[in-house]
């Protein structure tokens, strides 16, 4: 594998030089990148005795091997250790001032940035919001480990040792790409995931998702309602997954007949009774919502009139009719409002179906995702004693054309389990996508 250390100028490059080592080791090609600073703690005949190959540090240098596109083009991975405050902000923004922030930018490969600096610096806003950009954009910045730093004082901030950096990078360096587990670690370019460092945040840790749950009521008369046999457990369970996974959670419940999590400091409840509460709720949060996860089982009629006085019965006249009218469809209105307005990155749509003799049920779902345009479509067959109510389910993940290239190999998903597996599922999916985005398809 061709790999390109980069060393920034912190006092741990010293450390870079036996992760270095362990590459080499492997068999591994081994391109070293310092910055000016890091050759002020390690100098270059160490890097190029162990790598065996010519370092440069500056874009004017062997100009005729073009190396500051060359490197990042040919690298299948790129990792920097150790990355200063310096050099996060640097990629952060983008700048192009020496070849190690010129690789980046050229690079296509997964890329790895392990910090290590002062605690205070790790905690200062600027490097926290440097750091959540580049997560944001895919890049796998590595928490830093927490002890002796360099003076007499400790705290976050230490680079990890070699060994746990290189045992980090395993799943790259054998050429794995998607793994279990949290991802926001993310190759844009490349199109592979890789899991993060185990200390890394949840997937979801800063995002906002909305969850509805449950079924709704459309009133006759102030007595009798149309209702459905949704128990809200799915909706429940995908928020739980949700709040698992970090997020900060809004739960819209219409008509549940389960226990709902109890509101705290990342969840928020709101309850509704008919489609067109649903809809007014999720119009309000929609826009600043990250995932819409759309569980409810929303009735597709209401009672075209609503009697203000309880419907009589008489005995000299039939059963009365009741006439139905379309609700409306709040999935499909929530697509279009965010083409206009803005709204969730990841939109995922629920589909119940029955099938029938002559339809498969995956082919309704399939047809729906196209109709509704969102990102991933949750199909259940549905029936008598068969997922609603119960515990157990068995749901299939449909992706939409333009995001199935993103989910690559974890794409399409078929669970039968829990409904909390279920909803761990669908989480792990919608935040892959969150994930890949940078902010929208
Ligand atoms: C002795 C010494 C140790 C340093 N250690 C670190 C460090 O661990 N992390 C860090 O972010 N900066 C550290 N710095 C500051 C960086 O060297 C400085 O910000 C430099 O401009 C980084 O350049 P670079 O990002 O291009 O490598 C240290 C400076 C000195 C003099």
């Amino acid at each position: 594998m061709r790999i390109v250390l980069g060393v920034s100028g912190g006092i741990a490059a010293y450390k870079a030089v036996h992760l270095l080592r362990l590459l080499r080791e492997e068999g591994h090609q081994v391109d070293v990148v310092p910055t000016r600073a890091a050759l002020e703690f390690v100098g270059r005949p160490t890097w190029e005795a162990i790598s065996g190959r010519a370092v440069t540090t500056d874009v004017f240098e062997s100009v005729d091997e073009v190396r500051h596109v060359r490197l990042g083009q040919e690298a299948d991975l790129v990792v920097v250790a150790p990355a200063t405050a310096d050099l996060l902000a640097r990629a952060r923004t983008g700048m192009a001032d020496d070849l190690l922030t010129s690789t980046l930018l050229a690079a296509e490969a997964p890329t790895v940035l392990v910090p290590a600096m002062h605690t205070e610096m790790w905690r200062h806003p600027a490097t926290v919001d440097n750091v959540a950009a580049l997560r944001d954009r895919g890049v796998d910045v590595v928490e830093p480990a927490s002890g002796r730093l360099t003076g007499a004082d400790s705290g976050p901030g230490r680079l990890p040792e070699p060994e746990e950096i290189h045992a980090h990078l395993r799943p790259l360096l054998d050429g794995g790409d998607a793994v279990d587990g949290p991802i926001y670690a993310y190759a844009p370019l490349a199109g592979t995931f890789y899991a993060p460092h185990p200390d890394a945040q949840p997937a979801l840790a800063g995002r906002r998702v909305v969850v509805t749950a449950g079924g709704t009521r459309e009133a006759l008369d102030p007595v009798r309602y149309l209702g459905n046999r949704s128990s809200g457990r799915q909706g429940v369970a995908l928020a739980e997954a949700a709040l698992a996974a970090g997020a900060q959670v809004h739960l819209i419940a219409g008509i549940v007949e389960t226990e709902l999590p109890a509101a705290g400091p990342r969840l928020s409840l709101e309850h509704v009774e008919s489609a067109r509460e649903l809809q007014q709720a999720v119009a309000a949060q929609a826009p600043s919502a990250d995932v819409l996860l759309m569980a409810a089982a929303v009735a597709d009629f209401r009672p075209a009139d609503y009697a203000a006085a309880k419907i009589k019965k008489t005995d000299d006249v039939d059963a009365p009719t009741i006439t139905l009218t379309r609700n409306p469809d709040i999935l499909a209105e929530t697509v279009r409002a965010r083409a206009a307005r803005g709204g969730p990155t990841v939109i995922v749509g629920f589909a119940a179906e029955t099938g029938d003799d002559a339809t498969d049920p995956l082919e309704l779902a399939q047809a729906k995702l196209l109709r509704k345009g969102c990102e991933l479509l949750v199909l259940n067959r549905v029936g008598e004693g068969l997922v609603f109510g119960q515990d157990s389910t068995e749901i299939h993940v449909l992706a939409s054309f333009g995001v199935q290239g993103v989910l690559g190999d974890v794409e399409p998903a078929h669970v039968v389990g829990t409904k909390r597996e279920a909803a761990d599922a669908v989480v792990d999916r919608a935040s892959r996508l969150l994930a890949a985005s940078g902010g929208r398809f």
